[in-house]
């Protein structure tokens, strides 16, 4: 069954390359997949957020994160195809014991707590970040983050009919 019936919340709205990224992943967040959220107050902010502002906080991160697929770490870990990306697992970075330990799948609910304040959400973790206290930044972060992923995965239509969204599949 494609995932478009299941899910209609698409927004047509908006143009351009990464807002078209953003539409799909929308998609992907209403189902609740994983990856999404079933927080309805971070889901409605998202549905709101906008990438491009979203790629301009980003500036922040940027100093420490890489965005490009099979980018080299910097300070952290890159962070292509992080939504839905199991913590801590970029081969050959050298995360701290709290990062480990803390486990599981960034979802776009613990992305937005971590980006919030990050040593709350991980204590011990070695981000030395303060975090982003604005909701509406958050969202528009959380919204580009959604777009540093290979059309077939998140960011793009899944191909007609097989579903191969990884994490909206039925
Ligand atoms: C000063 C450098 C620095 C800044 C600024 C920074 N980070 Fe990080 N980030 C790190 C480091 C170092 C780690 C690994 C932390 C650990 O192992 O405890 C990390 C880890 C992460 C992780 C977990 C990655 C994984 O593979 O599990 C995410 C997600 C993340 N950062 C997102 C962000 C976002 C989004 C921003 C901006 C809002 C940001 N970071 C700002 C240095 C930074």
């Amino acid at each position: 069954m494609p995932v478009e019936s299941n899910c209609e919340r698409t927004d047509q709205r908006r143009a351009g390359p990464l807002a078209a990224g953003l539409t799909a992943a929308l998609m992907l967040v209403a189902c609740a997949g994983p990856a999404g959220a079933s927080d309805d107050g971070l889901r409605a902010r998202l549905s709101a957020a906008n990438p491009e502002a979203g790629a301009e906080a980003f500036e922040v991160c940027g100093s420490c994160h890489s965005v490009e697929r099979d980018g080299e770490p910097l300070i952290g870990p890159g962070l292509w195809g992080i939504v839905g990306r199991p913590v801590a697992s970029e081969a050959g970075f050298d995360y701290s014991d709290a990062l480990l330990a803390f486990g599981g799948t960034w979802t776009l609910e613990r992305l937005e707590k971590l980006i919030e304040n990050p040593n709350a959400v991980v204590p011990g973790n070695t981000m030395g970040f303060y975090g982003v206290r604005d909701a509406r930044e958050r969202a528009d972060i959380l919204a580009y983050l959604l777009t540093l992923h290979d059309d077939d995965e998140v960011g793009g239509e899944p191909p007609e009919g097989e579903g191969e969204t990884p994490t909206a599949a039925e």
